[in-house]
């Protein structure tokens, strides 16, 4: 088996590897994966997608990487970096993906090893994942030290605060929904 090795994959490589990382992305949601997309994903939407990032990896707003096999892309992770000044300690990890043929080999734990390498070198020590209750990741995050409980932001140097999540659903008819406030749907 081939080693794994994981590295950035810059703006001007995204459309020659947007094949692979179509397939990684679409496979993943269309087997269910809590991806943020609903299935079915098509490969257009996912293409989309993928270069849809170019501006942000671009603007460092957004780290890519890759990891590879033979230089095949076998499993790809995301940091996005708020921009906001209160929030230049944080940093969120998005769409852990692992080709399902490679599965079960350590690629993910890479990749967060490798993303966590990443944050720390822009000095953001404070890393997020958002995932679905009882998905895999869950267990295994917990098993890298991530915890659930109130997260604490702000900078370093700045009072610090724990930040709560406070949500209503405004489509909720037991709750607030309002129709009188909704746009009707085009068409
Ligand atoms: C989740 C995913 C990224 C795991 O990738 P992977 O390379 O197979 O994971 P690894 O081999 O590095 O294993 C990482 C840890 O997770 C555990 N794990 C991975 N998949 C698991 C599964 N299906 N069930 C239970 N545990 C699992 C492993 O036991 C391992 O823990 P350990 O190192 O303590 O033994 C991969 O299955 C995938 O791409 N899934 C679809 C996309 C997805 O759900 N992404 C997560 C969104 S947050």
């Amino acid at each position: 088996m081939s080693p794994t090795r994981v590295r950035r994959i810059l703006s001007s490589e995204i459309e020659r590897l947007t094949p692979d990382l179509v397939d990684l992305l679409c496979g993943s949601v269309n087997d269910g994966a809590a991806l943020g997309f609903l299935p079915p994903l098509l490969p257009e939407s996912g293409r989309h997608y993928w270069l849809s990032l170019q501006e942000e990896l671009v603007a460092g707003s957004r780290v890519l990487l890759g990891a590879f096999a033979d230089d095949v892309l076998i499993g790809a992770g995301q940091l996005a970096l708020p921009k906001w000044t209160a929030m230049r300690r944080r940093a969120e990890i998005q769409k852990l993906l692992v080709a399902r043929a490679s599965r079960g080999r350590g690629v993910e734990r890479a990749l967060m090893s490798a993303l966590h390498d990443e944050a720390l070198f822009r000095h953001r020590s404070l890393v997020v994942l958002i995932t679905r209750r009882g998905d895999p990741t869950e267990q295994f995050c917990r098993g890298m030290g991530y915890r659930e409980d109130a997260m604490v932001a702000g900078d370093p140097a700045s009072e610090r605060h724990d930040v709560l999540t406070l949500y209503q659903d405004l489509a909720d008819p037991i709750g607030t929904f309002r129709p009188d406030l909704v746009a009707p749907r085009p068409g």
